[in-house]
């Protein structure tokens, strides 16, 4: 695939309506004794945001991993677009996946712009002459990769921020870049580790908005996140994780009725959910309660 820089319009690792993007059959991954995953299957289709969703530890993170080429499935294959994925997570990139970090990955010292030049270079076709002799051509692909950088950085927001030091951007803005980054490589499905984890409601909401407009880009997201509003106001499927296996998929309503994913992961009260209704519900009942003095007050009333 070769893709000239184009500065205006969809990426161009955009994918056609209707097609499958990823297709993940039967992977597992084992770690000695451990099986982080399991025999998990998950399409993706172009024009799709799907969900991963399951406790700490479910494997959601190591599944990623599966399908970035950072490791080799024990067992099981990955397909982007109909071609079984390279195990080298450079050749992964080049073939169209692109990803995020839950734990930020951005070059601390380089500005940036320059973090996003560095994830334009497997779209960049200057060889190595080229650049040696910094001819025309070279000139020209470097201006070329610098306007989509920064149109990239106008895309997520951080123009301004341009030749400011990555280490020093305030946290929210360190994912936004690395959106940015990801998105310099032109993929075609874009994977989301944990890309509202540290964030402020306001920056969750910005964040949302932002992956509605890479979606509308013709770029296919599946995104891991543990804040379930943002999950389930994103995606067009959710698939749920537990143990390494995958316990359900499908629409959000169908996932949040279910009652093994209540069991299992949405018992707890949703972090993030305002919950004005409920805490109006417990300020009546505690207005109109008894009044028992001698103990401490609903215990009961903890969940
Ligand atoms: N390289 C590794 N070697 C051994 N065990 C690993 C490795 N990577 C992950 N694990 C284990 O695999 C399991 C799944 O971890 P993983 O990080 O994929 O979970 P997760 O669903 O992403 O959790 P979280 O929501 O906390 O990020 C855990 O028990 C973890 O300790
Ligand atoms: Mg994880």
């Amino acid at each position: 695939m070769t893709t000239d820089t184009t500065v205006q319009g969809a990426a161009s690792g955009a994918t056609d309506p209707g097609e499958t993007v990823l297709d993940a059959r039967g992977v597992t991954m084992r770690f000695g004794g451990l099986t982080a995953v399991r025999d998990v299957n998950l399409t993706v289709n172009s024009g799709e945001i799907v969900g991963l969703i399951g406790p700490n530890g479910a494997g959601k993170t190591t599944f990623f991993n599966c399908l970035t080429g950072l490791y080799i499935p024990t067992e099981g294959e990955v397909r982007y677009r109909g071609q079984v994925l390279p195990p080298k997570s450079f050749k992964v990139t080049a073939a169209g996946i692109a990803r995020t970090f839950q734990n930020i990955r951005l070059f601390a010292n380089m500005t940036v712009l320059e973090n996003v030049l560095v994830g334009r270079h497997t779209r960049t076709r200057e060889g190595l002459w080229s650049a040696l002799l910094r001819g025309p051509g070279f000139h020209r692909a470097e201006a070329a990769s610098r306007a989509r950088a920064m149109e990239l950085l106008a895309f997520v927001g951080l123009e301004n921020k341009a030749e400011h030091l990555a280490r020093n951007l305030p946290y929210g803005e360190q994912r936004k870049l690395e959106i940015a980054r990801a998105l310099a490589s032109e993929p075609g499905l874009l994977l989301l580790d944990e890309p509202t984890a540290g964030m402020n409601p306001q920056e969750t909401r910005t964040t949302e908005e932002l992956v509605f407009k890479i979606r509308d880009q013709g770029i296919a997201v599946l995104v891991i996140e543990h804040d379930m509003r943002f999950i389930f106001n994103l995606c067009d499927r959710v698939a749920v994780l537990v143990q390494g296996e995958k316990l359900i998929e499908g629409d959000s309503a169908t996932v949040q009725g279910d009652d093994r994913v209540i069991a299992a992961y949405l018992g707890e009260p949703f972090e993030d959910a305002p919950g004005d209704a409920e805490a109006a519900e417990v300020a009546a009942a505690e207005a109109n309660a008894e009044a028992p003095t001698d103990s401490a007050p609903g215990k009961e009333n903890d969940r």
